[in-house]
């Protein structure tokens, strides 16, 4: 039998952990409550949106990693509205953004190997450097 490629592996354990409700939540409580800066950059956002947030960019870059045309457009859309200019997301908050990701779905993926985060890892780094690169 083949391996499953880490596309394969990010996408399972990604519905495995969306499957619990409480997934998304928990990550905005950790992220938010990591730092003053980081929770007032969504002083103007609802709840609701704020967790949309989150499923919306795992779906991009699910959908990125397809090589989709749709999400790859959709992620220069998003850098544009985190850059300097608007949202002002400084590149060092991705890494909070990234490692939160990461320690939340390691816990609520009862599957959870080195294998699925190191493609978690990979397939996440690519988009966060995309948005990084046009800060
Ligand atoms: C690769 C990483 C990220 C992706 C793909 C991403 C994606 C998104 C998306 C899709 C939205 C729009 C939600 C909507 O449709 O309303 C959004 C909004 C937002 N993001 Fe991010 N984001 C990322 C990282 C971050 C980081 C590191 C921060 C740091 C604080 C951040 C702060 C925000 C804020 C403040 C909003 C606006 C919420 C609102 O008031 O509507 N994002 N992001």
């Amino acid at each position: 039998m083949e391996e499953p490629t880490p596309k394969d592996l990010f996408l399972k354990s990604v519905s495995r952990c969306i499957a619990n409700e409480a997934f998304i939540p928990t990550f905005y409580e950790r992220f938010l409550g990591s730092s003053e800066e980081i929770k007032d950059k969504f002083r103007f956002t609802n709840f609701e949106k704020q967790n949309k947030m989150l499923a919306r960019s795992l779906e991009l870059c699910a959908g990125a990693t397809a090589g989709e045309a749709e999400s790859l457009a959709e992620i220069t859309e998003r850098a544009r509205t985190h850059d300097r200019d608007h949202l002002n997301i400084e590149p060092r908050f991705y890494g909070v953004w990234l490692e939160t990701v990461i320690e939340t779905a390691s816990e609520f993926d009862d599957e959870w190997t080195s294998s699925i985060e190191s493609a978690w890892r990979t397939i996440l780094g690519h988009v966060v450097q995309r948005m990084i690169s046009k800060y």
